[in-house]
């Protein structure tokens, strides 16, 4: 089931130097996978570098055509994907599955997209000339992508890449690096040429210091910490790649007075609960109307508490392990601050003993404020804290108050409201009554953290 080597210039590598890979859930080792040295890191684009003008040279429905079946293989091979996802990951098998979709959404969509990178032709000055618009691939593309979508984030860097005609090289997460060395295998059935997808495996520095130093890479896209994102913003500059970070989040969710109480706890759970809380988007802060917090909580707590947390390959689980050791204490120890500052756990609170791997109950924490570690870092984790505001600018006022600009939920019946809030909200993504906002063809980014850096500097707004 699990491929151990990399997958260079169309070739399964091996090397001496090795990585375990642990499954979450249960701590036993699945398997190694290399841990490249630079050798492996330069070849790589060596063979990227090779195949760029070939790949790009293809026509847009030839290259639309290799994406379009490798997704139907994705599809054919959803069983298969999905159990190596829970088995490296730890999230349930039906989210595994669900993500499948989701990152496949991307091959499918990109696929057609190959087809319409149309050019333009602008009016000259003079009526013997034309201006002539034309887009060209950036050239070989280095991604690195994180162990919490193991697949959909690896898609999302893959599909837009090729369908525009450049190559990649990609590092994935050394934690789950199986899924995409699957995912590989796969692209080289329905015979993507050799050496335009390259997959390189173990230590992130070394790797991503040989694909920044070489100037051969024209782009970096990054999904994972703000502080990583930050120093390969600054190596990036050294060769002038062009750089694409997804980085991480602090999502409030704002429950109005006039809120459909039972369509916000159905969307905060989902905002939550999906990979148990660790996503960039997932909602951190929940800032319910003081009309609605009573009941907000109540239900938010019967249905939190009726989670099932365990191995994600059990039937009946909710909540997968958090990823490992460190995860759990961070959980843990936002949780317990919250507590020593006066918030009150309504449910869970603490490690859950339901195997070796790293569980966290789904917890809710009632009485949250501002000053707490939960509603001031990403938590990643289950955990529901709840704050209660009493006048939408109050609201808005304390969602802005981060440093961080990716999403945010709003539930409110109210269309003026809605675009209130959404109009003053200062995140990437704005979901209204939607507690799921992912999606192929929507746009997914950030904003803010670069304008506001300099504030978070004077200490105006939150550290982190
Ligand atoms: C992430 O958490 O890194 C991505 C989540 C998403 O694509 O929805």
């Amino acid at each position: 089931m699990f491929l151990h080597k990399n997958y260079i210039n169309g070739e399964w590598i091996e090397t001496e130097e090795k990585v375990e890979v642990v499954n979450p859930a249960t701590l036993e080792v699945l398997g190694t996978v290399p841990d490249a040295s630079e050798k492996e890191a330069k070849s790589a684009v060596d063979a990227a570098h090779q195949a760029l003008a070939g790949w790009a040279g293809l026509s847009a429905y030839e290259r639309s055509e290799y994406l379009a079946n490798w997704s139907r293989l994705i599809d054919e091979e959803q069983e298969e994907l999905a159990k190596i996802m829970t088995l490296e990951q730890g999230k349930p098998k039906k989210d595994a599955i669900g993500e499948l979709v989701y990152g496949n959404a991307y091959m499918k969509w990109y696929a057609e997209e190959a087809k319409r990178v149309y050019g333009e032709i602008i009016p000259a000055s003079t009526k013997d000339k034309r201006i002539f618009v034309k887009h060209e691939p950036v050239g070989v593309v280095a991604a690195i992508t994180p162990w919490n979508f193991p697949a959909a984030m690896i898609t999302r860097k893959f599909a837009p890449a090729l369908a525009a005609g450049c190559t990649v090289v990609l590092k994935p997460s050394e934690e789950t690096p199986f899924t995409a060395l699957k995912l590989a295998e796969l692209a080289e059935k329905v015979g993507i040429p050799k050496g335009v997808i390259n997959i390189v495996t173990g230590d992130a520095k070394t790797i991503a210091g040989v694909w920044q130093k070489d100037a051969r890479v024209r782009k970096i896209t990054f999904t994972g910490s703000t502080p990583v994102g930050k120093i390969l913003m600054k190596d990036a500059a050294e060769t002038m790649k062009k750089i694409s970070l997804e980085l991480g989040g602090q999502a409030p969710l704002i429950v109005s007075q006039h809120a459909d109480l039972a369509k916000a706890v159905d969307g905060a759970l989902q905002a939550k609960f999906r990979n148990g809380g660790q996503a960039c988007v997932a909602a951190n802060r929940f800032l319910v109307h003081e009309d609605l917090f009573d009941e907000f909580v109540e239900r938010i707590t019967a249905r939190t508490a009726e989670l099932v947390c365990g191995n994600g390959l059990e039937e009946g689980v909710h909540v997968g392990p958090l990823i490992n050791a460190d995860a759990v204490e961070k959980v843990e120890k936002h949780v317990n601050d919250a507590v020593e500052k006066g918030a009150e756990v309504t449910t869970g609170g603490k490690r859950a003993h339901v195997g070796a791997g790293h569980f966290f109950e789904p917890t809710v924490i009632k009485g949250a404020t501002d000053d707490m570690l939960c509603f001031q870092e990403e938590t990643f984790g289950p955990v529901i804290p709840v704050s209660t505001f009493k006048t939408l600018d109050e609201a808005i006022q304390r969602a802005n108050n981060t440093p961080y600009g990716l999403a945010a939920y709003v539930f409110t019946e109210k269309m003026n409201e809605a675009i209130y809030l959404m109009d003053r909200l200062q995140f990437g993504i704005v979901g209204i009554n939607d507690g799921s906002t992912s999606a192929a063809q929507a746009p997914f980014g950030d904003i803010k953290r670069v304008v506001l850096a300099e504030r978070v500097e004077k200490k105006e707004l939150w550290n982190i």
